[in-house]
């Protein structure tokens, strides 16, 4: 009884991982699933997918090992996305997940109740579309059979854990991401929900992330392998597990983590919320702190949109090779001069959350001209996704939060091109840690706080997260300095076009 597992629901399949209490990963598993676009801006999947593929994933990390060494399950996932079930615990509809943008009228209705200022006090957030509770509402609006069907609200994971143990539980971090608690105070807002006409029995009881909630059930253990029993913690929002399993777990570090999205990160010490509404306060995933985060939607998803758009040759050259395909384009980037002879890119392909808020906005390349090839075109995609990262970290500073070290994460943390010029534009230290497991891994971590084989999440990260390089700033930060105020002079001037061309 000796290892721990953490699942991590992500947004295209269910990743596992099997670790030892010093933090060595044992085994890995991700299985996949489709996502839904039922209409342009929607994006659906079916809780069974997510289901049937943790299954599959858990299956293939406990092979060679036995169900009884596992001490503890911590669950992480995906977060915002609703799933509504029936009294009888069934599925009412596909789950309406983070980067669903159809909820802007209710958004709207949101602000206009609750006030926004008091919004953003007790929620840390304005009303954006991915947040949950538009979802509910719109559903209250466009599917009133469904609605007058519904008993519960759960986000992605906790569907996960239901089946897994039967039990309604969540998390104060993946819910401080629903828009319906108070959280500074760690609870349900009686006032938001009251405000909103949302049953507060919908919901389930919240719990510090590392807090035991409930055991796998035997229909559960007969299908994955695992013990009847084995304790499952309440575990975290994935941005919240991912900053635990890169060792964010007090204040004083900011962290950045690359993948579809782009995270800028901070733990606070008391609650603190950005009034603006730029950025956005969670509860953290370690009792008495809280988070500030800022979002570029699209990051590693820029990059995969410019692979998969234009990228046919470096695609093929890959299979041929046997190497990665980001490798091959980053390094195309690189012949490229910094700044990218003037051509910029704006990364909003699925509209922007930080600094702009704006489902509205869209993808750019402003500047071209006869002089840039694809390597410039690279290029600026790496760029202008460093620049909206560096516009959340400007924002971060802005709040007080020391800036002076980035750590990074995430698979664009992995190119050394795109570690310097993180450095470079951000003007800081860049700093890598041993761990790339993500978010999966913080959900074992925390099944380990659980399972009593840490004193607590800090001492758990201490313990298995070490920094393992550094990047300084180098030469090229004057001329990225000059093409970030180009770049931040863009998007203002697009606001019009934006809301005219809306599509
Ligand atoms: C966080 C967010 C995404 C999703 C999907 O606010 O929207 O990180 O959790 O990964």
């Amino acid at each position: 009884m000796s290892l721990l597992l953490g699942i991590d629901i992500g947004t295209s399949g269910s990743k596992v991982v099997l670790i030892a209490p010093d933090g060595a990963v044992r085994a890995e598993a991700t299985t996949e699933y489709p996502m839904q676009v039922p209409r342009p801006g929607w994006a659906e999947q079916n809780p069974e997918d997510w289901w049937q593929a943790t299954v599959t994933s858990i299956r293939r990390v406990l092979v060679g090992t036995k169900g009884e060494d596992i001490a503890g399950v911590g669950l992480t996932g995906q977060m915002h996305g609703l799933v509504l079930l029936d009294e009888a615990g069934k599925v009412l509809r596909p789950c309406i997940m983070w980067n669903d943008q159809r909820t802007a009228a209710q958004c709207a209705e949101i602000e206009r109740k609750a006030g926004r200022a008091r919004l953003i006090e007790l929620a840390g957030k304005p009303a954006l579309t991915g947040f949950t509770a538009g979802k509910i509402l719109w559903v209250r609006e466009n599917e009133p059979a469904v609605y007058e069907r519904a008993r519960h609200v759960l986000l992605p994971k906790d569907y996960v854990r239901y089946r897994l143990t039967g039990a309604f539980a969540m998390d104060v971090a993946d819910g401080s991401g629903t828009l319906l608690m108070d959280v500074g105070r760690r609870v349900w807002s009686d006032e938001l929900l009251g405000l909103l006409d949302i049953p507060r029995e919908w919901l389930p009881p919240l719990h510090e992330s590392h807090e035991v909630v409930a055991e796998v059930s035997a229909a559960a253990a007969a299908a994955t392998g695992l013990r009847v029993g084995t304790p499952v913690v309440a575990g975290a929002g994935d941005q919240a597990a991912q900053s635990i399993g890169t060792g964010i777990a007090r204040p004083g570090i900011v962290s950045v983590t690359i993948g579809t999205s782009g995270v800028v990160f901070a733990a606070t010490g008391k609650y603190a919320f950005d009034a603006t509404g730029g950025l956005h306060a969670y509860c953290h995933a370690v009792p008495d702190t809280w988070h500030l985060m800022g979002v570029t939607l699209s990051a590693g998803g820029s990059l995969r949109w410019f692979r998969d758009a234009l990228c046919e040759p470096e695609k093929a050259e890959a299979v041929r090779t046997g190497r990665d395909v980001y490798d091959i384009i980053t390094e195309l980037a690189a012949t490229a001069p910094a700044g990218s002879d003037g051509l910029l890119f704006l990364p909003y392909l699925t509209g922007e959350r930080t600094p702009h808020a704006d489902p509205d906005a869209r993808g750019v390349f402003f500047g071209l001209s006869l002089r840039h090839g694809k390597a410039h075109m690279a290029r600026a995609v790496l760029e202008g996704v460093t620049f909206s990262l560096r516009e959340c970290l400007d924002l971060l500073c802005g709040l007080g939060q020391s800036c002076a070290r980035v750590r990074v994460s995430g698979g664009g943390s992995r190119s050394v091109f795109w570690r310097q010029m993180m450095a470079d534009v951000f003007g800081v230290e860049i700093v890598e840690v041993n761990v790339t497991q993500g978010a999966a891994y913080g959900a074992a971590l925390l099944a380990g706080v659980g399972a009593g084989f840490c004193g607590d999440v800090v001492e758990a990260c201490d313990r298995t997260v070490r920094e393992t390089g550094t990047t300084q700033p180098g030469p090229n930060a004057g001329a990225y300095a000059d093409a970030y105020e180009r770049y931040r002079a863009l998007y203002p001037a697009l606001v019009p076009e934006f809301r005219r061309a809306r599509y």
